[in-house]
């Protein structure tokens, strides 16, 4: 069908855009594979976009550019979920310090385990969310969120990050997570690109505690 149409016919009868287009969304979850989140973070496409809104009005949408000052907000965060169903979800940068020299890679900036269904608030939070804070003069950086469906409700022995740090947030790997916990693969992706704006020096101001 054309997926104009589908996607007005949607709109008019106010279905949400999540659940149409199954084949749309996996061709968007594809395109992670032109910004190389794949093999950088993960090894497969997920079958399916995460959808991620900021309080300030914009969303993600997969490799387009975003600011600092815009994504300074912990957004909310949707997918396909099964109610019955734990989920983790993980926010990671791949390219600290530089796209060019990710020695650090990955920074992560939001890691919440055991989300009943699709209820954030009510998951356990293992890393609190921090904007994006790309140094100056590091060209764009990649912030990929992933989704995993966990296999049951876990206990995870991580140390708790807050927002007040960026102590223990670089030499992640979601990759290396997700097989300590027996994961899978991610269910549902998608990513934003960054660079330094006026709003990176306020946010180390308060990663200084
Ligand atoms: C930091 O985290 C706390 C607790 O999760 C939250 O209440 C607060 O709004 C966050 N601050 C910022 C600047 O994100
Ligand atoms: C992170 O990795 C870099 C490069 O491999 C290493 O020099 C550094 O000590 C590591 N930092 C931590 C906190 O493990």
């Amino acid at each position: 069908m054309n997926l104009l149409f589908t996607i007005a016919a949607s709109l008019i009868a106010k279905r949400p855009l999540l659940n149409i287009g199954a084949r749309f969304l996996a061709t968007m979850a594809d395109a992670l594979k032109t910004h190389e989140v794949i093999p950088d973070v993960i090894d497969t496409v997920p079958p399916a976009i995460v959808k991620v809104s900021y309080p300030s009005g914009v969303s993600v949408d997969i490799g387009k550019e975003l600011t600092p000052t815009q994504v300074k907000d912990q957004p909310s965060v949707e997918w396909d979920a099964d109610s019955s169903s734990y989920y983790t979800l993980c926010m990671t940068d791949p390219d600290a310090p530089s796209r060019k020299d990710p020695k650090f890679r990955e920074w992560h900036h939001w890691l919440v385990t055991n989300i009943p269904g699709k209820d954030v608030s009510k998951g356990d939070v293992l890393s609190d969310y921090i904007g994006s804070g790309p140094p100056p003069d590091t060209g764009l950086h990649r912030y990929v969120f992933l989704v995993y469906k966990q296999p049951s409700k876990i206990t995870f022995d991580e140390k708790r990050l807050t927002n007040r740090s960026g102590d223990g947030r670089n030499n992640f790997s979601i990759k290396k997570f997700a097989q300590k916990y027996n994961l899978g693969n991610p269910i549902a992706g998608n990513m934003y690109q960054a660079a330094f704006d006026d709003y990176v020096p306020k946010l180390y101001k308060q990663l200084e505690g």
